[in-house]
């Protein structure tokens, strides 16, 4: 009985990132089918990688926290309905496979009693060839699999981690997320960096509409819109209100900028944090009830009391209901009062998002981003948002300082530090604009199979465009953001 694993869980299973198996893949190094990995490929493509012995309790607490990143651990638990029903699916699939075994069993004595009964109407060699191989068998089937011991507990591990999450995959776009505590399917799905479709996200509007192909969900808030008969016979479901049971497979729409409406949202400073004299990070807060629509590197209009700016957001859409701005002392009206008077607490209006310097979430390439100053803030939120989507097999960022520091230079060390595919090189504005584009692309000769996002003043964005083309780049790999 072969066992197929997505390529998704995988990855957690043997702790690499699902770009480097894609890569792995490309090169021939790792075979699937449809996109799943055979246990006796994962066994033999790992072979140095031990799982746990699943005999034994003391070992669960083990294998969860590698199954599981640290931030997961310190969530909650699914629901107990959700955790039973899993449970029993588990027991039904473990059922099937031990009657099947049984069943295995039972032929394998019979072919051996038909072997005996045979061997005693053949001449005494054939008999005592037959007998052989009767013989071998049982010594066969005693010795049991040579990976048993490996096989037995990865695939522990694997039930230990389809019990506290369970795997979705998005079509037609091919998008897969994990579903994990009491997230609904669009909760999880919005962590994953993946914008599926929605508007109220409290079962009124109908807009994160969906339909369930294969697998087992479940109602876990209650919805005042009316799905038709034709709907719910089709599968149909509301992402805001449903979680999933087991893997399931949804048919759902990925929005683009283009399909997310304007919002005037009242948020909340929750702090203001000086990163140098000239720059400030402002943390908003949405309401629970009303919580931004966006996409990574668009910007959105701030105004308090007659004040106010367009600034980018440097979070990513996965941080839920927390806004990052960079705000830069300049003769914005917001500005001058995010220096003088603003404070914890105040009601800052948030309207939007616009712009579509979004990431093009259909390509695994590698990618290049370029910031200069705090254009580092609309890159900032592609990058947690390329991050979060594990989609490009490896990530450069160049920060050109100009007027203001490397102003969250720990934070890049600290990715540099956490993923072995992300790079990164600051640069001085001080050896002018042709040095520091000559610094950047002497690493990257051949940009044929990249993408490149660059936010940051015209001069600065239209050398590095022509830079960039001249050394292969796509026209369609090319995105930026003219900051001046
Ligand atoms: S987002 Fe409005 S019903 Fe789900």
């Amino acid at each position: 009985m072969a066992h197929y694993l997505p390529l998704s869980r995988v990855a957690r299973l043997v702790g690499v990132t699902r770009s480097a198996l894609q890569k792995m893949i490309q090169q021939g190094e790792l075979a699937t089918f449809d996109g799943m990995v055979e246990l006796d490929e994962l066994l033999r493509v790992f072979p140095d990688i031990q799982w746990q012995d699943e005999g034994e309790l003391e070992h669960v607490n083990a294998i969860k926290e590698r199954a599981f990143a640290k931030r997961i651990l310190e969530r909650t638990l699914p629901d107990k309905e959700v955790l039973a029903e899993r449970l029993y699916q588990l027991g039904k699939e473990l059922g099937s496979a031990k009657s099947l075994l049984l069943h295995y069993d039972q032929v394998f004595d019979w072919l051996c009693q038909q072997m005996s009964e045979v061997a005693k109407d053949m001449g005494r060699e054939p008999a005592a060839a037959v007998l052989a191989l009767k013989h071998q068998l049982r010594q066969q089937l005693n010795a049991g699999p040579e990976e048993a011991g490996r096989a037995r507990s990865l695939l522990a591990e694997e039930s230990v981690m389809r019990i506290m999450s369970v795997h979705v995959t998005v079509q037609p776009s091919g998008h897969d997320f994990f579903v994990e505590g009491n997230d609904t399917l669009l909760e999880a799905a919005l962590r994953a960096g993946i914008p599926l479709n929605y508007g109220c996200s409290s079962g009124n509007c109908g807009e994160c509409k969906a339909r369930l192909v294969s697998g087992q969900v479940k109602k876990v808030h209650p919805y005042d819109y009316v799905l038709s008969e034709a709907e719910k016979a089709n599968g149909g479901l509301l992402l805001c209100s449903y979680t999933a049971v087991t893997d399931v497979v949804i048919e759902a729409e990925v929005a683009g900028a283009a399909d997310i409406p304007q919002q005037i949202i009242q948020t909340r400073v929750r702090n203001i944090e000086p990163l140098t004299e000239d720059l400030l990070a402002l943390h908003l807060f949405t309401p629970r009830s009303q919580r931004l629509r966006f996409l990574a590197g668009q910007r959105v209009r701030l105004s308090i009391d007659g004040a106010e700016g367009d600034y980018h957001i440097a979070s990513c859409p996965c941080e839920d209901r927390h806004i990052e701005v960079h705000v830069r002392r300049d003769n914005r009206n917001f500005a001058r009062k995010a220096f003088t008077g603003l404070h914890k607490e105040d009601m800052v209006t948030l309207t939007g998002p616009e712009g579509n310097f979004v990431v093009k979430l259909d390509s695994h390439r590698p990618v290049i981003f370029l910031a200069w100053d705090d254009g580092f803030a609309p890159i900032k939120s592609l990058l947690q948002h390329v991050m979060s989507l594990e989609a490009a097999d490896a990530m450069y960022l160049y920060w050109v300082s100009d007027r203001l520091v490397h102003y969250q230079e720990n934070l890049c060390r600290s990715w540099v530090d956490a993923l072995d595919n992300f790079h990164y090189r600051p640069l001085a504005a001080q050896s002018g604009l042709a040095g520091v584009i000559a610094a950047i692309f002497a690493d990257h000769p051949d940009l044929a199979r990249f993408d490149i996002y660059a936010a940051g003043p015209a001069e600065f964005v239209d050398a590095a465009r022509d830079a960039a083309l001249a050394r292969g780049l796509s026209l369609l790999g090319w995105h930026s953001e003219r900051m001046d």
